[in-house]
């Protein structure tokens, strides 16, 4: 959907001290100068940098937003950060079931769909990430699995903002992308289903793209029919990288 204005969300999964707050000031300084008119910003530290970074980019045009949460409000879940949490330390959104919480923690649709519950019961809203194996997609696999993630990770109705994020686990850190055509594909799958289960609240769903966006293939992923926006791992550590993904955009 054209009429959407693309988010560029940087995940920078577990890395950043607080000497990392140079990589932020660069966004930011970037994003006020030149692009705020081309794509939202946000950028998702380690919790740990959370409170700081939101501090930091406080009044500027660059958000930011967490990696995961909770699906409880408070209690005794040793190590684990409540979505109300992240709301309280100037966090607008929070990333939920990436691929390496749903295989390295064993999430399921079922836990993804209450995290995202928590993100809107915070008055967050969640990135909800979807995706196939490589051994999925070449089973001919992809467009089922990713609709059963879909349908399992979102409730009956969508209680507030939502976006979604598309990363095939075998595009993730490797360098590979799917052709053009397989994403659109896709995307215009998820598209399709989201309005069948939403209405018009489907359409306003930012669908992003993730794994292996970098600053020479964001022009051609970006410019895909329902492809709003992308989540950008390894790059987003890298500010320079991660304004022209950005300014790729327009
Ligand atoms: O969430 C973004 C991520 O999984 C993609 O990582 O390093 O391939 O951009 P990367």
């Amino acid at each position: 959907s054209g009429h959407l204005r693309h988010l560029v969300a940087g995940n920078w999964k577990m890395n950043g001290l607080k000497a990392s707050t140079d990589v932020l000031d660069a966004v930011i300084k970037g994003h006020d100068a030149v692009l705020a008119a081309r794509a939202d910003l946000m950028v998702c530290p380690p919790a740990t940098l959370l409170a700081a970074f939101a501090a930091r980019a406080g009044g500027s045009t660059v958000a930011v937003g967490a990696q995961d949460c909770h699906a409880a409000a408070a209690g005794a879940f040793t190590g684990d950060i409540a979505a109300e949490m992240i709301a309280d330390a100037g966090g607008k959104a929070v990333i939920v079931g990436h691929s390496e919480r749903r295989t390295l923690h064993g999430e399921s649709d079922a836990d993804v769909r209450a995290k995202a519950e928590a993100a809107w019961r915070a008055g967050l809203f969640p990135i909800v990430c979807v995706g196939e194996t490589r051994a999925e997609r070449d089973a001919g696999h992809a467009l089922a699995i990713v609709a059963r993630q879909i349908a399992g990770s979102l409730p009956d109705s969508l209680p507030g903002d939502l976006v979604v994020a598309y990363e095939p686990v075998w595009a993730i850190g490797t360098g590979l992308t799917p052709t053009v055509a397989d994403v659109a594909e896709m995307h215009g799958a998820i598209r399709r289903q989201l309005v069948e289960r939403y209405g018009g609240a489907g359409q306003a769903v930012r669908l992003l793209y993730g794994g292996s966006v970098k600053p020479s293939n964001a022009a051609e992923l970006m410019a895909i029919a329902d492809v709003n926006g992308a989540l950008v791992g390894g790059a987003s550590l890298v500010a320079d990288d991660f304004l022209a993904i950005a300014k790729a955009c327009g």
